[in-house]
């Protein structure tokens, strides 16, 4: 250490380190050093002040990690915009599409070869439009229609239909709080949301496993969080959707609600679930959360702003 400070006094000049304290605190320390030489020119000793700049680092890390949350949010909109306006001109391309298909069908003498690519150009324009539906649901031009809603309520009504769309080797269990706080919401986006994990769920526990719903009050006790610049009010309603299938890869965690970010086979996943309920959460003022553990299962966290009494 000594010789590199003589060979490169102003490398160490100035440098910051972090360490943990006794009681597990981390601090952060920025040194000033200043290598003093004799009268011969040889380095003698060395002049060392430290300064706690725990407060600032922590301010510092703060802001990149809001800035990093609006470029995130940024890149969103701006693909929501894209995605919007492709997706409504796309779909009146595939209607006509599937409407010519339907009517090459109708066609008496067509031969079996030719009515069967007709049928495979047709099955092709309708998968097409349900991505595009995906779309169009995520750049949504009219704001949602929010009104009050009860979150149990929904979630009761949606249960025989993600029954069905889970199949039998899943099981559905809901942990509903009997006093929960009313949201305002627009139940075609919730239902949405729900559908969109429940399905994801599904695709990964391929030897069955079990959803859980859970719904509960969270009240914080001040606005401002690092983590989480989006909440502005103190009291959230929580929808906790977890499974317990193979977890995420810890590697892909931060690319899952990128659009088309899949795993899946192109035959099986476009990579818009997660985007749409993203899309969804955000419009109603609230914030999501992944929480997940390799072998163990995943667990997405929603938050709605609680509605006002
Ligand atoms: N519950 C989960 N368990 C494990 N991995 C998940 C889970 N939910 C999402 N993922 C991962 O996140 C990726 C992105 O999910 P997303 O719903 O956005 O797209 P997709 O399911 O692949 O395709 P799409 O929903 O458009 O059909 C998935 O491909 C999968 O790797
Ligand atoms: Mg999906």
């Amino acid at each position: 250490m000594l010789a590199n400070i003589e060979a490169n006094p102003e490398k160490y000049e100035a440098y910051e380190t972090s360490a943990v304290l006794k009681n597990g605190t981390r601090v952060w320390i920025s040194w000033t050093n200043k290598a003093l030489f004799g009268e011969d020119g040889r380095f003698t000793e060395i002049l060392t002040v430290g300064t706690d700049v725990t407060e600032k680092k922590q301010v510092e890390l703060e802001k990149q990690m809001m800035r990093q949350q609006l470029l995130h949010s940024q890149k969103m909109e701006a693909i929501g915009r894209l995605a919007g306006g492709i997706a409504h001109d796309f779909n009146n391309l595939l209607t006509t599409m599937r409407g010519f298909c339907d009517l090459a069908l109708l066609e008496m003498q067509l031969d079996d070869t030719l009515r069967r690519y007709i049928e495979e150009i047709r099955k092709a324009s309708v998968k097409a439009s349900d991505l595009t539906r995906q779309l169009l649901v995520f750049s949504r031009k009219q704001p949602m229609e929010l009104r009050s809603v009860n979150l149990n309520t929904e979630i009761e009504n949606l249960l025989k239909m993600l029954e069905r769309l889970i199949g039998e080797d899943v099981t559905m269990e809901v942990e509903l709080d009997s006093n929960l706080w009313m949201i305002r919401a627009d139940p075609g986006g919730l239902s949405q949301i729900i559908m969109n994990l429940a399905v994801n769920s599904r695709d990964e526990m391929t030897d069955g496993g079990t959803i859980i719903t859970r719904t509960s009050n969270v009240e914080f006790g001040d606005k401002c969080q690092p983590g989480a610049p989006e909440r502005k009010e103190l009291r959230y309603v929580c929808l906790e959707f977890s499974d317990d299938g193979p977890g995420i890869d810890p590697g892909i965690v931060d690319k899952i609600f990128d659009p088309f970010f899949t795993t899946k086979g192109a035959e099986e996943g476009t990579g818009l679930g997660l985007l749409v309920v993203y899309g969804i959460v955000k419009e109603h003022g609230g914030w999501i959360d992944v929480e997940s553990e390799a072998g163990k299962g995943t667990t997405f966290f929603i938050y709605f702003p609680a509605r006002k009494t």
